[in-house]
């Protein structure tokens, strides 16, 4: 596909309909579709309790549905009990006890599958070892692991006892591990000796050892996966070998029914303002989106193999790997390693060996592998799939197009899923039978799903293309009950216009002339960097802790592979280095970030100066600093500025 086509399709906003081959066995089809959004706009609850009642195994049935009373704190099915392991595992032992649940292959090329039975088996064997330690239901506990079935088989395990998991991210450091774990009380970690990444070991045990000196005093023990097998120190007392920890417990372990609003995890999230904040998702509301979209959004069937490549330390991890498709019944691929080893066709030739049929990845990888040319792709044979997904940020022509003709083969549709940590499941997508395309857009919200673009005032924008506040009007099963411990910063972030009404995403997005969503960028100080959200605010504190920093101010820039890039401006205690620039503290600098949060947060470019801009009232003016980092004319006011001489040296031209 040239150049010259992407940009006609731009200029014709071309659609996509859905492939008539697709459409004709799709779960979903524009029937249904109707029917679907009829009902949820005729009796909203009733839809839910529908769907409630049909996808998921219930223990006790629920009566009351939807429960507003301490809004906006919502409930969904709370005199309901059921168990989230028991709807992923147990209730497919009848008919899928020896169907794979799960395909893994490492990065070393080794692979490893589970069936149903087997995971099942595996779980309850880890949940009675946690049992063991002293690990009851409500307790939490912390995963930091690589990406391998025992991420899954733990996540699983605590679901299964009632224990809350908090997934840290393995690129996460050690700080951020500390900060995570005492945030939330945690009584224990389970991590691994290492896990392989980028043809390197990445060093777990070793993270949390330093996160652990640093102070966690609510950690009792630590679990230790053993993966790469080098050699680690154990604390005696502390530590135990996951094999060790298994080896006398058997596999019967009966569930822990749990009330539908049990909390099933934290997973923590950069805000604008703060430390990150401890999503906090229930049992029901949370599984429920993540079966529907698995089968309404990915169609997944019995012979699917599915594959979304996101890491469990994230949401897209927890939903389309770690509940989702088991809780739907269906097979899913885990790839341990980075997607350019040995080289940037691992991936499809991993999609050609496992017969991958539905691929769900982020526009940041895609546009890397794009970059490095479509002969990796075009040696492999990719006929197997045919369903292709993108999350995270929204996806420019030119890489959807890509995807669309050198990986899908013009034949597969592409869902564009737009949610978040705090949504649990997709909310704007296409659905695959039903829903035409336009490259750039995640297109129209899923039944039941009161998505709408307001203006200041919480009205309606019905001006097609005029952009506002991307807003959930309704509560929704799946979405975030709380932040962990902090009632009031949930209702602050999430509800703090519109008369508390409305859930207040933090994007900006627009409506087309067809009802089609098109997110703009988010409306606080928060970056998006390679799909992954994080705060300006956090990297600004890193860099401030460093005792060469005296001011730091953080803004994002458009990057062609990680969608924003981070820039950073500082003020250095000492002299400021000749011309703005100095590789040796920018290396220093760039390091401390990358211990203090993790490698994701490294900023991109550091430009030295002896002041930051700001207004007579000390403000920073953070518009400028944008229009700067991304070489654009200075187009806002300078003239409350107190120190406009400063914008030479922030131009870096003097
Ligand atoms: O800004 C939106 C962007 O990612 C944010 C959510 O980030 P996080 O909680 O880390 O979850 C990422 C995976 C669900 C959103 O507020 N975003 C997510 N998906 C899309 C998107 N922007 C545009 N198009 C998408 N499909």
């Amino acid at each position: 596909m040239s150049a010259h086509n992407i940009d006609s399709v731009l200029i014709e906003n071309r659609k996509f309909k859905p492939n008539p081959n697709f459409v004709a066995r799709a779960r979903i089809r524009k029937q249904e579709f109707d029917a679907l959004h009829k009902m949820a706009a005729e009796d909203y609850t009733g839809f839910w309790a529908k769907q409630a009642r049909e996808l998921l195994s219930w223990h006790r049935p629920f009566k009351q549905v939807l429960d507003d009373s301490r809004a906006p704190h919502f409930t969904w099915f709370a005199d309901g009990s059921l168990n989230v392991s028991y709807n992923c595992l147990d209730r497919h032992l009848g008919s899928r006890a020896n169907k794979n649940a799960i395909i893994f292959e490492g990065e070393k090329g080794d692979v490893r599958t589970l069936t149903y039975q087997q995971l099942t088996d595996e779980v309850s064997r880890f949940a009675n070892a946690l049992k063991a330690q002293g690990i009851r239901s409500g307790d939490r506990v912390v995963i930091y692991m690589p990406m391998i079935p025992e991420a899954v088989i733990a996540m699983q395990a605590c679901a299964r006892i009632g224990a809350i998991h908090s997934v840290v991210f393995g690129g996460f450091s050690s700080e951020s591990l500390r900060d995570r774990i005492n945030d939330a009380g945690a009584r224990m970690v389970i991590t691994a000796d290492g896990g392989n990444r980028g043809g390197k070991i990445v060093e777990l045990k070793a993270a949390t050892d330093k996160a652990l000196a640093g102070g966690c005093p609510s950690i009792d023990k630590v679990i230790v996966c053993q993966r790469t097998k080098h050699n680690i120190p154990m604390k005696a007392g502390r530590d135990i070998w996951w094999h060790d920890a298994i080896a006398k417990q058997n596999t019967d372990c009966p569930p822990v029914w749990v009330d539908a609003e049990h909390p099933l995890f934290l997973l923590y999230t950069s805000g604008s303002t703060g430390k990150p904040k401890g999503i906090q998702h229930s049992s029901a509301g949370y599984l429920l989106g993540a079966i529907l979209t698995n089968l309404w959004v990915f169609d997944l069937r019995e012979s699917d193999i599915f594959w979304c490549t996101a890491d469990v330390g994230w949401i897209t991890g927890h939903t389309y790997v770690a509940y989702g498709p088991l809780a739907a019944g269906g097979t899913l691929m885990m790839y341990e390693g980075a997607p350019t080893i040995p080289d940037a066709g691992r991936f499809w030739k991993m999609v050609q060996e496992h017969k991958v049929s539905i691929f769900y990845t982020a526009p940041t990888a895609i546009r890397a592998l794009m970059k490095l040319g479509d002969s990796f792709p075009n040696k492999y044979d990719l006929s197997s799939l045919r369903l292709l997904g993108t999350v995270g940020e929204p996806i420019n022509p030119e890489a959807w197009m890509w995807y669309h003709t050198v990986i899908g083969k013009e034949h597969c549709p592409i869902v564009d899923t737009w949610w978040q940590t705090e949504t649990g499941s997709n909310m704007i997508t296409p659905l695959p039978g039903v829903t035409a395309t336009k490259p750039g857009s995640c297109t129209i919200p899923l039944p039941g799903i009161a998505a709408d673009v307001v203006d200041e005032d919480g009205n309606s924008i019905t001006t097609p293309n005029q952009g506002g506040y991307l807003v959930i009007k309704k509560p929704f099963p799946s979405q975030l009950r709380t932040i962990w411990g902090d009632d009031a910063r949930y209702a602050s972030t999430y509800y703090p216009k519109f008369g508390g009404k409305y859930y207040l995403a933090g994007d900006s997005a627009r409506k087309d002339e067809d009802g089609y969503f098109w997110i703009m960028g988010r409306i606080d100080d928060v970056l998006n960097v390679s799909g992954h959200r994080l705060g300006t605010m956090e990297v600004e504190s890193a860099l401030v802790a460093h005792p060469k920093v005296a001011e730091a101010a953080v803004v994002g820039r458009p990057d062609d592979i990680k969608g924003e890039a981070i820039f950073a401006y500082v003020v250095l205690r000492g002299a400021r280095p000749a011309g703005g620039v100095d590789a040796a503290i920018t290396k220093e600098l760039r390091d401390w970030v990358g211990e203090q949060i993790g490698a994701i947060a490294k900023p991109d470019d550091i430009r030295f100066a002896d002041n930051l801009p700001k207004t007579r009232s000390g403000k920073i003016m953070r518009r400028l600093l944008r229009n700067i980092a991304r070489g654009e004319d200075i187009t806002s006011d300078t003239s409350t500025l107190e120190n406009p001489d400063i914008l030479l040296q922030l131009q870096g031209k003097v």
